[in-house]
């Protein structure tokens, strides 16, 4: 039977040992490029089990970053940490508020963990949570889930019938696995089951903690950017910008020093969205190199450059400097498609040296400049050393390929 959440520290561990990860996760499949701080794999069947889970854990500058962005005040906080790991997100949330002017009277916390091996440090760190509450005066319990989140709130989304009531939370912070979904699996299927289609872990997660968030609700969480376009995550988009106020994003510019090991953070973003709120006349997007002590720079962006009315894609534009938004307003004025110029685009590399029949040396009236990448590099010297190779390239001068229609 699950504990009640009111008692002052108090901390459940509840089905620890009922789940095996093997038994759940058999439908995932390699996906995304991994982010973060990997879980420091002991062996191979540890690399495995991270990558099936998508354990890449948020640093902790990462994760007070992500707690400072939350703006309301609550006397009475429920707060949801979906895919909770050991806790870092949970915990950088309670210490801010632990030593905010204005502090909640009560936290309540629901972690979920599938990984039994992050049960022991997640329930460490909320005990330590617990002890920096009870300092600050704030009435503080903790539920530890050690349960798939999406087998869990599927059935409470559903309103299934000998579902315990759904838990109703008003915060939500939460940096969610990441791996692909296959059409078949049985997580897609459940997914679907609640009206959410989605080929990634992640956005099922985004769904799912969405329709868990009382209105008002806010929600902070680092994910990769490939939701914001793409004909895939069209559903999610529609789905998420339909439920959620966009408040804020946060791009990063680069990989980061501060990242060590093979942790890579290009290609996420963190956001703060705000639900059931009407569509924020601005948005904050912000910036940083991801390197520990960096700057942050920020601009607000009228909501209609992020996501366009007349955009029936929904895509979410992310215009993180003056730059980007030149860019995007220069492609803008591009009214005509690239059909109707008669071109068509093939995005796979083309190989000089597969393709030699094609090559000359002069242009003709048939040929179009082969340009090689280290050009867009600044990298090629003017006699044409390739100086990203650091050796003669065949790039001293420009080769130019006969249209092919292969
Ligand atoms: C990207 S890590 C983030 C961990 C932690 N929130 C943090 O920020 O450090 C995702 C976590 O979700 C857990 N996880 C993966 N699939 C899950 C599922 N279906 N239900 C619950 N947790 C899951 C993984 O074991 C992992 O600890």
């Amino acid at each position: 039977m699950r504990a009640g959440f009111t008692q002052l520290c108090h901390l459940d561990i509840l089905n620890w040992e009922l789940v095996t990860t093997a038994s759940i996760y058999p439908n995932v499949i390699a996906g995304e490029a991994p982010t973060l701080l990997p879980v420091a794999p002991a062996s191979p069947d540890a690399l495995d089990k991270q990558h099936e889970l998508g354990q890449f854990l948020t640093p902790n500058p990462i994760a007070e970053f992500m707690a400072s962005l939350f703006e309301i005040h609550r006397n009475e906080m429920r707060l949801l940490d979906a895919g909770a790991g050991a806790g870092a997100l949970s915990a950088a949330l309670i210490s801010r508020l632990c030593r905010a002017a204005r502090k909640p009277k009560r936290i309540s916390v629901t972690a979920y963990e599938v990984d039994a091996a992050q049960i022991e440090p997640l329930r460490a760190r909320l005990d330590g949570c617990c002890r920096e509450c009870e300092r600050a005066g704030i009435s503080f319990s903790a539920t530890v889930l050690n349960e798939d989140f999406i087998a869990a709130a599927v059935p409470m989304v559903r309103g299934d019938l000998f579902t315990s009531e759904s838990p109703r939370f008003n915060t939500a912070i939460i940096n969610p696995p990441y791996r692909k979904i296959r059409s078949d699996s049985p997580t897609r299927l459940l997914l679907r089951s609640a009206g959410i289609e989605t080929s990634n872990l992640y956005a099922g997660f985004v769904a799912l903690v969405t329709r868990l968030l009382d209105k008002g609700g806010e929600m902070v969480a680092i994910t990769p950017r490939s939701f914001c376009n793409g004909p895939y995550f069209k559903p999610f988009r529609e789905d998420f910008l339909k439920a959620m106020s966009l408040r804020r994003l946060h791009v990063f510019e680069s990989r980061s020093a501060a990242f060590s090991g093979d942790a890579v953070l290009q290609e996420n973003i963190i956001f703060h969205a705000v639900k059931g709120a009407p569509k924020p006349r601005q948005v904050i997007i912000s910036s940083s190199s991801g390197e520990h002590g960096g700057t942050v720079t920020e601009h607000a962006v009228d909501f209609r450059e992020v996501v366009s009315p007349e955009d029936a894609e929904q895509f979410i534009h992310l215009p993180a400097d003056d730059q980007h938004e030149q860019a995007r307003r220069a492609m803008q004025r591009l009214s005509t498609s690239l059909p109707e110029l008669g071109l068509s685009v093939s995005t796979g590399r083309v190989v000089d040296f597969r393709a030699k029949e094609f090559l000359r040396d002069q242009p003709g009236r048939d040929t179009a400049p082969l340009i090689y990448p280290c050009r867009f590099r600044s990298k090629c010297s003017k006699s044409g050393r390739c100086l990203s190779r650091g050796r003669r390239s065949r790039t001293n001068s420009f080769r130019y390929a006969r249209a092919c229609q292969c």
